[in-house]
């Protein structure tokens, strides 16, 4: 594998970020740090999307500019990102020069190739969507079903995109390609919705909208949200749809995973699919539809006051940096399905499995070798126990779910290598062993543990950066280690550890916060 491209959705900066928002970019993350450790090359774009009538409406509403809120929110969205640690490569944001000035010409492009026609029109238009409904998609009281709010009747002269030419070609790619959509059973629905698809609507007239990209050689009309947004995935690299485009595009597209979330998926995989064949460019290899995060349960919204932002929780738990939230959030909900958050199931999954099962599992080992063996491995504690061949396995298991981007899988099998060593440990007993002076026996016993949990860091680093940094430290181990290159053998004898320099890596978070705080004070 030479590089590996992906991208997050951009996000609408309407608002400030939320666990939603979170769970996504930190999915992307760890899926970026893991194919890091599998090739030299990997390339992470995320950003915001900030054009629209939600936007404009809600600059108004403040007495701000558009722009003078896209900059406000837009800072607040990398600022979360920077505290959660999403170690992007590039952020886009659609009020780029660049970026408008791409848009422009792959809208005239379009244009030109006769895919892009003008066409009066009425319809029913959501705000929220920002899209065009079909009767045949409301609710019995004619409500969006996303939004449960009553579409507007729209009559205007706008740009339509001939989606209908490229059906067939969609449904072949779909057909042809099983692992396109992931998670497999999303695909039907795709299918599904492709059915009914009809051209559609991707300007609006400016009487209506402000806050777009003018369409070039047409004042009345501004470019509206889908091929604006869509397109970040490559102007972002340096498309230039009437010329020679850079080399980032050349060496990057087509994108390896796009990870969205289920809402936006029809978008994803037949909109930005049409556009693509349009611009006779290739597709994306993979798209990842994440599920929907609720809190406790319920569906975050404004109104119900229960919009969670990522780093309140990380304040709310005084924690140091975002690892415990990285790891809570990526084992959440399993590929593609919706997941939820609650105070105490985030606390109770941290500390069971971050601090008593792994941490406490590297702390008492390290303290055992240094109690028997003054922090020194012998040469003759190395050995082929069995153990080994299910570490060794693990790396295989996690690197194929990772293959399917299956993160919350994974998680779930460094979590089972974690509790089979535990279990070795209780099993084989190398306290009794120290006791019956069998010392060879318990220091193979616990070297044996120490070599696994080197890749326990390794496999955990892109969840917990922070905490696999500590572990490996403590372990003398280069977490830089490919996954290719990455063995079961990885503790040089010799003195390993001093008494003084073993730490917990990860402190069980506080259940006690009110009584802390008061401390304080
Ligand atoms: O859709 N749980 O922006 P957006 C999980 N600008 N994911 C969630 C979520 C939740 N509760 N709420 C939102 C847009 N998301 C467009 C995208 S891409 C060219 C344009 C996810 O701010 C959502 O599914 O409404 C989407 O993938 C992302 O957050 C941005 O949502
Ligand atoms: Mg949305």
């Amino acid at each position: 594998m030479e590089r590996f491209y992906l991208t997050t959705a951009i996000d609408y900066v309407n608002g400030h970020p939320h666990i939603g928002h979170a769970y996504e970019k930190i999915l992307t993350d760890i899926i970026a740090r893991h194919y890091k450790k599998r090739c030299d090359d990997v390339y992470f774009l995320t950003g915001t999307d900030e054009h629209g009538i939600k936007i404009q409406k809600t600059s108004a509403s403040k007495g701000m500019t558009p722009k003078e809120l896209c900059d406000e929110n837009a800072n607040a969205f990398k600022e979360t990102w920077k505290e959660l640690e999403i170690d992007y490569n590039k952020f886009i944001r659609t009020t780029d020069d660049y970026h408008e000035d791409t848009v422009q010409k792959i809208f005239k492009k379009l244009v030109d190739n006769g895919d892009i026609y003008k066409h009066s029109y009425e319809g029913l238009y959501c705000n929220g969507c920002e899209c065009f409904l079909n009767q045949k998609d409301l609710t019995e009281d004619g409500l969006c079903p996303n939004h449960m709010t009553k579409p507007e009747v729209v009559s205007e002269e706008n740009y339509f995109f001939r989606l209908t030419k490229y059906k067939e070609a969609i449904i072949k790619h779909i057909k042809e390609h099983p692992d396109f959509i992931i998670p497999q059973f999303r695909a039907n629905e795709v299918l599904n919705q492709l059915e009914n698809i009809e051209d559609i609507s991707v300007s609006r007239s400016i009487n209506n909208v402000s806050w777009g990209i003018p369409v070039l050689d047409d004042d009345e009309q501004v470019i509206y949200v889908w091929i604006d947004a869509l397109s970040n995935y490559i102007t972002a690299l340096g498309y230039n749809p009437s010329g020679e485009s850079d080399e980032n595009f050349k060496k990057y597209w087509p994108a390896d995973v796009q990870v969205i979330g289920k809402d936006i998926l029809k978008f994803h995989s037949i909109y930005w699919l049409a556009i693509l064949m349009a611009l006779d460019l290739p597709l994306p290899k993979h798209l990842l539809a994440h599920g929907w995060i609720t809190i406790d349960e319920a569906k975050m919204s404004k109104s119900l006051g229960n919009v969670i932002a990522p780093v309140d929780i990380l304040k709310h738990f005084e924690l140091e940096n975002a690892d415990a939230l990285r790891y809570y959030m990526a084992s959440s909900a399993p590929c593609g399905k919706d997941g939820n958050y609650s105070d105490i199931d985030f606390k109770e999954q941290v500390n069971a499995h971050l601090a008593n099962s792994m941490g406490n599992l590297l702390n008492r080992t390290l303290s055992m070798l240094v109690k028997y063996f003054d922090g020194e491995v012998k040469p003759e504690f190395k050995t082929n126990s069995a153990i080994l061949n299910t570490a060794k396995n693990t790396i295989d298991i996690v690197k194929d779910c990772f293959d399917k981007f299956e993160v919350s899988e994974a998680v779930n099998a460094i979590n089972n290598l974690v509790d089979t060593t535990n279990k070795y440990v209780t099993d084989n007993a190398p306290w009794t062993l120290a006791k019956e002076e069998k010392m060879t026996e318990c220091g193979q016993v616990l070297t044996t543990v120490l070599d696994i949990m080197c890749v326990i860091a390794s496999l955990i680093e892109p969840y917990c950066p922070n905490i696999a940094k500590d572990m490996a430290k403590q372990l003398s181990f280069d977490l830089n280690t490919k996954y290719d290159n990455l063995t079961c053998d990885n503790i040089k004898c010799g003195k390993l550890i001093s008494k003084e320099d073993i730490k917990p890596v990860f402190l069980r978070v506080d259940s006690e916060l009110a009584d802390k705080s008061q401390k304080k004070k």
